[in-house]
């Protein structure tokens, strides 16, 4: 019987990489520390002159090629980003633009790293009760530009990149099963103080450096492995799985020793998760789309497989899905 499924993947980085020695010259740090506590070597920065769509617009290329598709032919369009062009319009109207899908809708999410799991449930709803038929999700983001980059225990982590899929009706990869959680009681503890109507922008906002990222890593630490393994187990058990028949978890890129615990709490084998921290870092929304198109283009990923997707942000906001591919 045909549901929502994946139709096409693509992702985007942009070329210029920054290594753990670079960030050498800029803070007190080393390689050995990042890479021991981390499990980064290098992220990509992307050009001064490029947005969140310009990343975005890559990936969805790619995505509607992939999927054997023209841009006419997307009904929605849908952004998962906390990086977006500006405040508004929203950054999924000014990539319907750059790519010519005039006949989509198009509107923004914010769950932050958590993003494109959200994004492929949503437009698994909008699939299954048949109002659209293809759908792309996008999770595009320019994180260094939020990136404080004299503060060590934040700037070691973020990367830029975009990763996308169209979610339409399909015999095969199918969304078997999804699941969206959030406790807004930690809701201090990854945080983009400034900017917003809260605390608008002025000259003491940008001299007292509010329009860059705040975290608490330490608590961020403990919760995500709790709540990426609660979230994977509920949507594996929802698609009437045992974790024992995941043959490959997709988890969010944000550290290493994190995705190692919670492996180990959902009692799978390091060769079953797929990571590409190395190479990229924390790209928040992109993380998981990037991983879902590359795991798909290394073979990573075969007829059959169950893949689980599963991601944790600010917020805190936490989700999975699982596709039988
Ligand atoms: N290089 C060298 N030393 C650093 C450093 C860096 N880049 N960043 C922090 N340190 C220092 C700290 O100042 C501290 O020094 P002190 O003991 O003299 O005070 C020491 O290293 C240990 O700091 P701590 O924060 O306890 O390290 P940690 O092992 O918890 O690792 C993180 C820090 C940020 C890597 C880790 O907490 C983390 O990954 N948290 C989750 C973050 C995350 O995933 N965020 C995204 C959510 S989507």
């Amino acid at each position: 019987m045909e549901q929502a499924g994946i139709l096409g993947l693509g992702c985007y980085l942009p070329s210029r990489k920054m290594t753990n020695k670079d960030l050498e010259k800029l803070v007190d740090t080393s390689d050995e520390w990042i890479m021991t506590r981390t499990g980064i070597k290098e992220r990509r920065i992307a050009p001064k002159e490029s947005a969140a769509s310009d990343l975005g617009v890559e990936a969805a290329k790619l995505a509607i090629k992939d999927a054997r598709l023209k841009p006419e032919d997307i009904d929605l369009i849908i952004v998962a980003t906390v990086t977006g062009d500006m405040a508004f319009p929203s950054t999924s109207c000014i990539i319907q633009d750059k790519i010519g899908a005039i006949n989509a809708a198009a509107f923004d999410i914010n769950a932050a790293c958590s993003g494109f799991v959200f994004g492929i449930t949503i437009a698994k709803q909008f699939v299954d009760s048949g109002l659209y038929k293809n759908i792309l999700v996008i999770g595009a983001e320019k994180m260094t530009s939020l990136v404080d980059w004299t503060d060590r225990s934040t700037c070691v982590l973020f990367g830029d990149g975009s990763g996308a899929c169209i979610v339409g009706k399909s015999k095969d990869r199918q969304i078997a099963s999804y699941f969206i959680g959030c406790d807004g009681s930690g809701s201090n503890l990854l945080r983009l103080p400034a900017g917003g109507s809260r605390i608008p922008a002025t000259e003491d906002t940008v001299k007292n450096k509010l329009h860059f990222l705040k975290m608490e890593g330490n608590e961020v630490f403990k919760l995500a492995v709790k709540v990426m393994a609660d979230a994977a187990n509920k949507a594996i058990t929802k698609a009437g799985l045992l974790c024992s028949d995941i043959n490959l978890l997709i988890p969010h890129q944000a550290n290493i020793r994190i995705l190692l615990a919670v492996a180990k709490k959902l009692g799978l084998p390091e060769e079953k998760i797929f990571l590409n921290i190395e190479k990229y870092g924390n790209m928040s929304s992109a993380s998981t789309a990037v991983a879902l198109a590359e795991a798909n283009k290394d073979g990573r990923i075969k007829k059959g497989d169950n893949v689980c997707l599963v991601a944790f942000g600010s917020g805190l906001t936490y989700g999975a899905v699982v596709i039988k591919w």
